[in-house]
């Protein structure tokens, strides 16, 4: 791994905060929210905007819990909370010139509103360069915090409220460069009442070519069985029906835990937790997809009928260049064997376009697959430098003209295999988990099906977390218009 420089005020791997110690430093914000509340004669607010991936998600309703405990309200408007944090991602570089952008705007927001303080953490600060930018040029920061401190911001808040405004200082930071603890029980706001995602293992350890994953979340490491099955009894008890069990590659879950278990093990424990009708999973890794992992999928009435296996490309040339250890023939078989075993299933993925050496027979390879794979959806993705990984420092980085084209034709095949896919169920009833009012039209109900595709049919907000009966009446491409039956 590469080593990342500690920023200032740092303190790598230092000893864990257990959850007293996390309660410990809530009290102690709490009192100082409060008082700056009673000053200020309201509540104060907070809100949390979130890039990336599930990861992030997940860890933002953590930030959010903290923020609630400390004694903060939920405020919609961004530029309205008295505390925004940002929580980023970093896995291609065009978001972290818009990120940058976002945040150069806000510093006038808050020349005008003494008091609010603005924090920004996950992937991105991380990164040393991108975190020494944030800490010279968006001056007005008050705390910068990375992927492994997400349990420490009730303890940074303190320090932040802590600090005579008027005073010119230095932002509060903490991030360590790598870490092999765990967490538990970090106060958790819940996005959706009736669904949530659980970490099952944090970090990664595949080293793609092209990815920064592995240096910005540190090293892979399984939670113990125990902690997640006791997390999602818990979820259960308080409404929770479905779980999506979170990971960079959950197929290696378990490596390094001292009990036998692995990732079919732990879904069929999961599986029998009462209460919870759907699990989900995220993400694949197709070089471990085992066989006992198809047949618990096939066998299962609460495992859905989705898997999202990441492709990259269909060359196997470029496949071994990217370190993904499968070749485009294993993919194909595997994919095969997954819609051959779990019926209904539909198989997803990422596709990347323009890395280093890519020729125009490479592309033809990667439609090659999506033809034969006949994927039900894809995030297609241009291939982004980023500093410090293998790819980057490889000669032949490809024309943005030969790009561009490939990803038009990546994406036209894309669009063409998934809209055949998703008509082939149209006029069926399948069940539907209701999640939100549709954002058009309020007298639709958004809702989603086992296999991942979107359903929008007539409701009311009385539906919402509730699975229902739907007949799928027509095909819009990658979402169904139907009616509750
Ligand atoms: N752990 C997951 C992927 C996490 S990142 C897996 O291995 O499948 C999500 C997606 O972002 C990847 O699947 C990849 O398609 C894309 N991605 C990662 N690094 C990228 C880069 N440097 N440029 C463009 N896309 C990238
Ligand atoms: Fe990145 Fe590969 Fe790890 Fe996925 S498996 S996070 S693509 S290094
Ligand atoms: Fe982005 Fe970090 Fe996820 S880089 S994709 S938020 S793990």
């Amino acid at each position: 791994m590469n080593k990342i420089a500690p920023a200032i005020n740092d303190k790598p791997n230092t000893e864990p905060a257990g959850s007293e110690s996390i309660r410990e430093c809530i009290r102690t914000a709490s009192e100082l929210v409060r008082k700056r509340s009673e000053a200020a004669g309201r509540k104060l607010s907070y809100h949390v905007t979130t890039f990336g991936c599930q990861m992030n998600a997940r860890d933002s309703e953590k930030l959010s819990g903290i923020l609630e405990e400390c004694g903060y309200i939920y405020e919609e408007d961004e530029l309205s909370a008295d505390v925004v944090i940002y929580n980023t991602c970093t896995v291609r570089d065009n978001a972290n010139q818009r990120f940058f952008g976002h945040l150069g705007s806000i510093g006038a927001v808050k020349r005008k509103r003494s008091g609010m303080i603005i924090g920004v953490c996950g992937c991105l600060s991380q990164e040393v360069t991108a975190r020494e930018k944030i800490l010279k040029s968006f001056p007005f920061v008050d705390i910068v915090f990375g992927t492994h401190n997400v349990f420490d911001l009730a303890s940074l808040l303190v320090k932040a409220l802590s600090r005579d405004p008027s005073e010119k200082s230095h932002a509060v930071t903490e991030i360590w460069d790598g870490t092999d603890m765990i967490v538990e029980d970090v106060p958790v706001k819940r996005n959706y009442r009736f669904k949530s995602g659980v970490n099952i293992m944090f970090g990664c350890d595949n080293f793609c070519s092209y990815c920064i994953v592995p240096y910005v979340r540190g090293r892979e490491r399984s939670r113990r069985s125990e902690d997640i099955i006791e997390e999602i009894k818990r979820l259960s008890d308080d409404g929770v029906v479905e779980v999506m069990l979170l990971g960079q590659n959950v197929n290696s879950y378990g490596k390094g835990l001292d009990e036998d278990i692995d990732f079919a093990k732990l879904l069929g424990m999961v599986e029998k937790v009462d209460g919870i009708e759907r699990i989900r999973f995220m993400t694949s890794h197709p070089k471990d997809l085992s066989d006992e992992l198809i047949e618990v999928m096939a066998a299962s009435d609460k495992i859905c009928r989705h898997i999202h296996l990441p492709l990259q490309s269909g060359s196997s040339r470029i496949l071994e260049s990217m370190n993904r250890h499968y070749t485009k023939e294993q993919y194909i078989e595997l994919a095969g064997r997954i819609r051959e075993r779990v019926d209904g299933i539909s198989v997803t993925t990422d596709i990347m376009v323009g890395y280093p050496g890519e020729t125009e027979k490479d592309i033809d390879d990667t439609i090659d697959v999506i033809e034969k794979v006949g994927f039900d959806g894809a995030f297609t993705f241009i291939y982004s430098k980023r500093a410090g990984t293998k790819a980057a420092a490889m000669p032949d980085q490809v024309s943005d003209e030969f790009v561009k084209e490939s990803f038009d034709r990546v994406l036209k095949k894309v669009q063409d295999v998934s809209t055949r896919q998703a008509k082939k169920i149209e006029g069926r009833i399948m069940d539907v988990l209701v999640e939100d009012i549709n954002r058009q039209d309020p007298h639709l109900v958004t809702g989603r099906l086992s296999n991942n595709l979107t359903v929008h049919f007539p409701g009311d907000s009385s539906l919402i977390g509730k699975i229902v009966d739907v007949k799928l009446s027509s095909c819009k491409g990658f979402y169904y218009i139907g009616e509750k039956i």
